[in-house]
């Protein structure tokens, strides 16, 4: 019988029924009160989730890195410089991205895994005392560490530079403070902790980087922030092209049920549910990848054992019980896999899915003691029950 896969992925998250039945109701008509109001309310919640009173948010129709795309048209002209700490595969997307829009990129590289050192990025923009922006990535979705960008924030604007954030896999599932932090573009996503559907992505744009917008030169057009600015500011706000509608009423109803709660419950569930992912791992023998764990709430990577392809594992859970957790990237490919856990996932969630993954190992011939991992969870959840 066709079921749904179970997602214990990084992102695409699982998306609750009251989004998908908000998507799939009847179009609201993208020039008027209807989806004006709609961007209203989906703006002033993802302002309360940037911590910003001062920015101005964006809603472009794309995938993050369109997001990304556009802050790199909208802040720079060819030819200037940027700095990107490396440290995986999606801080190497910015190299990427930077490179192919003729910009200078200066790296200060670390093996996957690390943390960027605030000191060492210091000491890279002294060096290079041109350089306009630094290109960050908080949550390093191939590795699961979270990076320091507050500290890295102030050492970029110690230099001068504008600060430009990749928040789209941690915004809304650890904290991040637009204003206090002093940071000037963040790009986020639907797709991630907020569990809506894939589509929308946000920009937050601060004073200074619509100073730089004023004189960027970098061929842009549908993701020229101008145009998007005028929209927004009409009387019922609108996007300047034909939106993704359907995304932006269930991000509506993402966001209604993600401030349920709020912030003050999303990340401790996230910690807890990254503790337990982590602790039931460790109870099968395995080994977990990255630096600073403790803070990498966002998604475990997990070392595969000894003689076992990572992709193995992935494709046997899937194709075993429907479980979708995602595979290594770049030079991890086959080495770790990930299993996240922000976003709409509960306790019973993650229990399942270290269930799933005792059985697949076994079946790859590995030494499970049944239940191990379960057990290591479900003492997660109990310890985290008594002490709240
Ligand atoms: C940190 C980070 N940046 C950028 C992206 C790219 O986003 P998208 O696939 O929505 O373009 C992802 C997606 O996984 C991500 O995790």
């Amino acid at each position: 019988m066709d079921r749904p896969e179970i997602i214990l992925a990084p992102g695409p998250t699982p998306i609750p029924p009251e989004v998908l039945l908000a998507q799939g109701s009847p179009l609201v008509y993208h020039r008027g009160p209807g989806f004006g109001k709609l961007m209203r309310d989906v703006t002033t919640r993802l302002k309360e989730l940037y911590r910003t009173d001062r920015a101005e948010i964006l809603l472009m129709t794309s995938s993050g890195t369109g997001g990304l795309e556009s802050a790199i048209q909208n802040v720079l002209s060819p030819g200037d410089e940027v700095l990107v700490p490396l440290a995986g595969f999606f801080s190497d997307r910015w190299r990427a991205l930077a490179e192919s829009h003729g910009l200078v990129v200066r790296t200060v590289e670390y093996e996957w895994g690390r943390k960027v050192v605030p000191s060492e990025v210091a000491a890279a923009l002294q060096e290079h005392p041109d350089v306009k922006a630094v290109l960050l990535t908080q949550s390093e979705t191939s590795t699961g560490v979270i990076q320091p960008v507050r500290e890295l924030a102030r050492v970029a604007r110690e230099a001068g530079a504008l600060v430009v954030c990749d928040v789209v896999s941690s915004l809304g599932a650890v904290p991040f403070a637009f204003d206090e932090w002093d940071v000037d573009v963040a790009v986020g996503g639907s797709q991630k902790a907020l569990s809506a559907s894939p589509g929308i992505a946000f920009v937050a744009v601060s004073e200074r980087a619509w100073t730089a917008h004023g004189t960027a030169t970098m061929p842009r057009y549908y993701f020229d922030w101008s145009i998007y600015r005028r929209y927004a500011a009409l009387p019922d706000p609108e996007n300047p092209w034909t939106p993704a509608i359907s995304v932006m009423q269930g991000l509506h109803a993402a966001l209604e049920l993600y401030f349920q709660d709020g912030v003050d419950a999303a990340y401790p569930r996230h910690r807890t549910l990254s503790r337990a992912v982590k602790e039931g791992a460790q109870a099968l023998g395995l080994d977990l990848f990255g630096e600073g764990l403790e803070d990498n709430w966002t998604v475990t990577a997990i070392r595969a054992p000894e003689g076992i392809d990572a992709n193995a594992i992935t494709d046997r859970i899937r194709s075993d019980f429907g479980c979708v957790l995602a595979p290594g990237q770049g030079p991890l490919k086959g080495k770790v896999f990930r299993i996240g856990h922000f976003g709409y996932f509960s306790e019973l969630d993650i229990i399942r899915g270290l269930s799933a993954l005792e059985m697949t190992l076994e079946r790859l011939g590995y030494p499970v003691k049944r239940g191990a991992a379960v057990a290591a969870a479900e003492g997660v959840f109990q310890e985290v029950q008594e002490t709240s």
